[in-house]
């Protein structure tokens, strides 16, 4: 046990050199976009609950509801007995918000990506991913055993070089990348990713995690994987595509098929959100309208989505940012390496329909002061 416990405290000794060392704090989130954190109560700016549906009346009853009727949860995987009625009705909801011919709900975004790609490709296949792409599609390409190769962040031109030098010598190819950037919060273009992809005889697969709810314009790809944990204010994954993919992976998607099916509550709140996000426009466009207030007010960018990265450079000077704007109020947690690359360590700054414009002139005029 000493040699065990030696590793761990040296490599944590390691990364809190580099102020890379990550610590759970307790939160509790509460309405709208109140989150409280050592008995101080906070606006917070870094829920992916974008449009405040993890809260709504309707969402929360309708997991009460679920868990009333069929348990806490699943009580096995999909294909023993964790099939409930709730998963068929939110696949079958989730394809035509869509416009897909089908979808498979997993445990999680993560889980999706985990399972989706190796059942697509293996060994003598190619994945080709957005260098900047999340680490569950890394650790899905990586499973798969393909050759795993990446293209500059949103340059088709660099992956139709990619594909030109290396798509020949393999069987399958797939191409990565995401609809809405988690930590940058900018949008792939996609039109032209498609368009090489098909040039090439490459599937695309986007994570569409951020997209959903909030930027939904644009074309679909063949594979198109995203969360409900995010404006959904549920958890679990899903991947939208063709009757014939879904059938293939409910027999070869590892993470989908030795895995419990995700709880009654849980899908009947996302089926429930995707209800009231259909049903409410205005609610769909005040995030990006938010964003796009604060990017002006500090002369940055203009915001492409609810996500917008404040880049502050070294880890510790994000974190001392990130505690001086909770002094005053406001939750904005720091992202560093190796979530970031290193050397741009960031404030990523997440706008909810749940914010109201004083909230986000408030946070933009105190970052201000600290950043100039
Ligand atoms: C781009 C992206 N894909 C996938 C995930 C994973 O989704 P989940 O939280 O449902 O595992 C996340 C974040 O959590 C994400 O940002």
């Amino acid at each position: 046990m000493d040699s065990l416990d030696a590793f761990a405290r040296t490599k944590l000794d390691a990364l809190e050199v580099g102020s890379l060392r990550r610590r759970l704090v307790p939160t509790e989130r509460g309405t709208g976009a109140a989150a409280s954190r050592r008995g101080r109560a906070l606006v917070s700016f870094s829920c992916n609950d974008y449009l405040g549906l993890s809260h709504h009346p309707r969402v929360i009853a309708a997991a009460q509801a679920a868990a009333a009727a069929y348990g806490a949860g699943a009580g096995g995987s999909r294909l023993v007995t964790g099939d409930h009625p709730y998963l068929g009705a939110l696949e079958e909801r989730l394809a035509r918000h869509k416009g897909a011919e089908a979808a498979l709900v997993f445990g999680s975004g993560y889980l999706a990506n985990l399972g989706i790609t190796p059942a697509l490709a293996g060994r003598d296949d190619l994945i080709v991913l957005d260098e900047l792409s999340h680490a569950c599609m890394w650790a899905g390409a990586r499973l798969s055993g393909a050759q795993v190769l990446t293209f500059r962040h949103n340059d088709p031109t660099d992956l139709a070089a990619i594909l030109a030098a290396h798509r020949g010598r393999r069987g399958q190819a797939l191409v990565l990348t995401e609809r809405v950037f988690s930590m940058d919060g900018d949008r792939a273009p996609l039109a032209d990713i498609l368009g090489v992809a098909q040039d090439h005889d490459a599937w695309t697969l986007v994570d569409d995690a951020h997209g959903i709810g909030v930027v939904e314009d644009g074309p679909r790809a063949p594979l198109e994987m995203g969360t409900l944990s995010k404006a959904l204010g549920s958890y679990g994954g899903y991947l939208c595509a063709s009757r014939p993919v879904i059938d293939l992976m409910v027999s070869r998607a590892r993470s989908f098929v030795y895995t419990t099916g995700l709880p009654p509550a849980s899908a009947a709140a996302a089926l429930e959100a995707l209800a009231i996000l259909e049903e409410e426009p205005e609610r769909r466009a005040r995030p990006l309208d938010l964003a796009r207030r604060f990017t002006a007010r500090l002369g940055l960018p203009e915001a492409e989505s609810a996500v917008v990265p404040v880049l502050i450079g070294e880890a510790q000077r994000a974190l001392d940012i990130s505690a001086a704007l909770e002094a005053q109020g406001y939750l904005v947690v720091a992202i560093r390496p190796p979530t970031v690359p290193p050397g741009t360590a960031r404030l990523r700054v997440a706008f909810s329909a749940a914010h109201d414009a004083v909230q986000v002139d408030g946070l933009a005029e105190a970052l201000a002061a600290m950043i100039g």
